[in-house]
């Protein structure tokens, strides 16, 4: 056995290339990175935005690509490896800068985002501590004002970015709670939701189900979440909103009205100067889900969509929607930075009070992670190479597309149109011969664009005639590519037309 004392190189010493931070290291970024480009243009891509094939057969061609799930004994060194992986997210993923990408919230990735993205990995910052990445905090805290001015929030205003619009509303409905048991004399966080008797949580029938999952993980149960009806351009009623407060009983602690700026399936915005004089009116804390509204705010035309957002008391914006960042770039906004005290730590081996108190701190006390990714670096950089000009000038063409889309719709007659385009999407349904299978048959048609890989249209359910009427099976363009056109829409549409028509004969026939 060798003397512990010996010493001796394990192995002989890496290279410093290893590292992607070193600047020999970041030379290897750049070519690793052209390895892998060359292999995607080398790759056969599908000829849609998707593979064609069932799920099963695109999953296994995907894994047979990608070959035994074991580990090599060798490695196959960063060019084979990259070039294997680049071609298998090419010739088995989705296309999302394909003109007929129109199912999701998700955008295709603006390409100086993700070489800012890279940039951003390669230092592998944190923002927790300060001495776990200065300029990280620096460029978030530099984003955090930009958006809070954007949002016109005050000079109290602050943020911090999360990993996704979901857990933003977690964060928000998390303050506006201690903020609640704080106005009970109580601390939720040392004594959890006992110091919260009946919460209820208001929102629209169409929050987006992130508000019920919160409530849900914050111990206030997804009963709390009192649902209120829309209007007839699927909007919050004040009048609804304004009713169930006043007939809370002493029981019962309203905790936040959720209002929605740009609902998932429709893109309406509640009322938000109505809903911010009630929820204050009754001392209720206002959290406003822009997660996908809020980039209308780069738009000069339709930035007044928005007014009343100065109003809340939190906002969650994500920038991987509207904003076209990889995921996740989204943020929670607060309008008094003083609503972060609750998430504050004091951690011996992170933040102990003599080194905060010299100003070596970081951003640990806004959030509920620790180790935190430099996500602000491809937003700024973003921001800052297009402007608000660039930026609106993006939003406007992909809802001239959505308008462009709502026409087009209008004049088919097999189409019906259900909810017109408010920002970037447009619910339509596939009208078929028989309205009692109408249902089956969207489904149906949907089903049959992913599999031969032709398009991707998004499904969700809504009234067609209005509230109190059936919740239908409809299909759904998102429409967040700028670089398509109106060429393009209406290539999608008759892709649908066809695929309609098919479907319905092939019920018909019994074949489907
Ligand atoms: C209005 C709204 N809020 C929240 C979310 C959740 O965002 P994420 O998917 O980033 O968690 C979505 C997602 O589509 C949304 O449309």
């Amino acid at each position: 056995m060798t003397p512990l004392t010996e010493s001796r190189p394990l192995t002989s010493p890496a290279p410093a290339s290893l590292l992607a931070s070193s600047s020999e290291g970041l030379a290897e970024v750049l070519a690793a990175l052209t390895d892998a480009v060359d292999a995607t243009q080398a790759a056969r891509r599908p000829d849609g935005p998707i593979p064609a094939g069932t799920p099963a057969d695109v999953l296994a061609a995907a894994s047979q690509a990608l070959g035994a799930a074991e580990l090599p004994a060798e490695g196959l060194g960063p060019k084979a490896a990259l070039q294997l992986l680049a071609t298998v997210l090419v010739e088995h993923g989705i296309d999302l800068s394909h003109p007929r990408a129109a199912a999701h919230l998700q955008p295709p990735a603006l390409a100086v985002a993700v070489a800012a993205d890279a940039l951003a990995s390669a230092t592998n910052a944190s923002l927790d501590t300060y001495d776990s990445g200065p300029s990280a905090i620096a460029v978030e805290r530099w984003l955090i004002g930009l958006l809070t001015r954007l949002a016109g929030l005050g000079e109290r205003a602050d943020g911090v970015l999360t990993p996704g619009g979901s857990l933003s509303n977690l964060l928000g409905l998390l303050l506006a709670r201690d903020a609640a048991a704080h106005r009970r004399g109580v601390d939720a966080r040392e004594h959890g939701v006992t110091a919260l008797p009946g919460p209820v949580v208001f929102c629209s029938e169409l929050a987006h189900f992130s508000t019920h999952r919160a409530c849900a993980a914050l111990g206030l149960g997804e009963a709390a979440v009192q649902p209120l009806p829309v209007d007839g351009r699927r909007r919050m009623r004040p009048d609804a909103l304004a009713a169930a407060l006043d007939s809370l009983g002493p029981d019962q602690t309203p905790v936040a009205v959720v209002a929605t700026a740009g609902t998932t399936d429709f893109g309406s915005v509640d009322p938000l100067p109505e809903i911010a004089e009630i929820a204050a009116g009754h001392g209720v804390w206002m959290h406003v889900d822009a997660a996908y509204g809020f980039g209308a705010l780069f738009s000069e035309r339709l930035a007044t969509r928005l007014a009343g957002l100065e109003l809340a008391d939190s906002v969650t914006l994500d920038l991987h929607k509207i904003g076209w960042q990889p995921a996740a770039t989204s943020v929670l906004l607060v309008s008094d930075t003083t609503a972060f005290t609750s998430l504050d730590r004091e951690v011996a081996y992170l933040n102990p009070t003599d080194d905060s108190e010299a100003g070596y701190d970081g951003l640990l006390g806004r959030s509920l992670q620790t180790t935190r990714r430099p996500d602000a670096v491809k937003a700024a950089a973003t921001l800052l190479t297009y402007g608000r000009t660039g930026m609106g000038r993006m939003v406007d063409a992909c809802h001239d597309l959505a308008r462009h889309a709502e026409r087009r719709i209008l004049a088919e007659p097999e189409l019906e149109l259900v909810a017109p385009a408010e920002l970037t999407t447009v619910v339509f349904r596939y009208r078929g011969s028989d309205p009692s299978a109408a249902d089956d048959l969207n489904g149906a048609l949907r089903r049959r664009l992913l599999e031969s890989g032709s398009a991707l249209v998004g499904r969700t359910e809504a009234t067609a005639a209005g509230p109190g009427s059936p919740k239908r099976v409809c299909l759904k363009f998102t429409l967040l590519n700028p670089t398509a056109t109106t060429d393009d829409i209406d290539g999608l549409v008759d892709i649908v037309l066809d695929a309609g028509r098919t479907c319905e004969r092939l019920i018909e026939e019994g074949a489907a």
